[in-house]
């Protein structure tokens, strides 16, 4: 299951991944935004990254107009590692060597062919684990205050 959310500007990306989404049979719960009206993307990426901590998904993908700004109200939340990709590479080895639950991307940055092999490579990679499972504990140890 995914969890998919946007601001207004990301919302028109959102749909085309829906849309993606629906043909290939994956699952999701959309956050909205609902429509192009102006909202604040914070709001957002929050919703969608707590039914990742939560457990009703297994990933999140968000969208805003240039995916920085959700990323960095994703990366807020407890338990999540938000990668901002705008390319192949990035989104497969968010996936292997940093064990990423949230991608986000920019809709005013890509186009929704680039978006949807983005999401494809994303959710379809494993984490490699091994010496990668120490630097993600890292990052979880420096959230929870400690000095490494
Ligand atoms: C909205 O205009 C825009 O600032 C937002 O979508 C995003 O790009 C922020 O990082």
């Amino acid at each position: 299951m995914l969890a998919l959310a946007s601001d207004h500007a990301g919302f028109p990306l959102k749909e085309e991944i829906k849309a993606y989404l629906d043909e290939k049979g994956v699952e999701y719960i959309d956050c909205g935004a609902e429509s192009t009206a102006s909202v604040d993307y914070a709001q957002y990426a929050q919703k969608a990254c707590l039914k990742v901590t939560c457990g009703e998904a297994d990933k999140a993908i968000l969208c805003c107009g240039t995916g920085i700004g959700i990323s960095m109200a994703a990366n807020k939340v407890k338990g999540i590692r938000a990668a901002c990709c705008s390319d192949y590479f990035s989104a497969k080895f968010t996936r292997l060597h940093n064990d990423a639950n949230v991608l986000c991307m920019g809709a005013r940055v890509i186009g929704a062919g680039l978006a949807c092999e983005l999401v494809d490579v994303f959710i379809n990679t494993e984490f490699e684990g091994g010496r990668h499972q120490r630097r993600v504990d890292q990052i979880h140890a420096i959230e929870n205050g400690e000095i490494l």
